[in-house]
């Protein structure tokens, strides 16, 4: 597990990202093909950058990401912009209000962990689901969304919560995601009418 570890932190410092996270959103990029060129992405919890700079790479300079998070960022780029905000601070109207539409949420945001593996759960899905509300609010009919949850008892509501709106709902286990963490990835697409 350990050589697994370090393949990914080692490839992610030879590619130049500040985190192995990356190899998370690559590879489900490469499972659903949802960011483009020219896409206006919203990167939730985005320090210290790797989505970012990834996303970024893909949106090019007809596109744009706006990343948030709590902590400052290790990246940046012509087509980033960065918010320094806790997003319950912003009710997901009003953050539309203030940053304008998206094609594209993204969330990595996770807890601090309490080492309480129930509340740990609780938080992370409060947060998947802040995120999902901005979602709603700042993509349109083609948008898509794509977040971290960690497993636990109200996971299951929480996807059928998503399937209410979305067509497509899928839950992804990345290989690059360590085996014993609990976090997965929900991808969702296609609002329904
Ligand atoms: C796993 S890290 C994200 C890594 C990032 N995707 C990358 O590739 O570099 C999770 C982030 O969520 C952020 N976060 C947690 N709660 C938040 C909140 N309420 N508002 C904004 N960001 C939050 C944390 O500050 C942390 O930087």
């Amino acid at each position: 597990m350990k050589k697994v570890q370090d393949h990914y932190f080692h490839k992610a410092k030879k590619e130049g990202y500040p985190a192995r996270s990356v190899y998370k959103l690559q590879e489900a990029q490469k499972k659903f093909g949802f960011l483009k060129p020219g896409h206006k992405i919203l990167d939730l919890g985005a320090a210290p950058g790797s989505w970012t700079k990834y996303a970024a790479g893909i949106a090019g300079p007809n596109g744009r990401v706006l990343a948030v998070d709590l902590h400052g960022l290790k990246t940046g780029g012509l087509n980033v912009e960065f918010a320094r905000m806790d997003i319950f601070s912003l009710q997901p109207a009003e953050f539309r209000q203030e940053f304008g539409s998206f094609d594209v949420v993204l969330s990595d945001m996770a807890p601090a962990t309490s080492g309480r593996k129930d509340l740990d759960h609780f938080r992370s899905i409060d947060l998947a689901r802040h995120a999902f509300m901005i979602a709603m609010e700042v993509t349109g009919d083609r948008g898509s969304f794509f977040c971290k949850v960690f497993e636990g008892e109200d996971l299951p509501a929480f996807r059928k919560e998503l399937q209410g709106v979305f067509r497509i709902v899928k839950l992804f286990k990345p290989k690059s995601s360590r085996s014993e963490s609990v976090e997965k990835f929900l991808f969702c697409s296609g609002r329904r009418k």
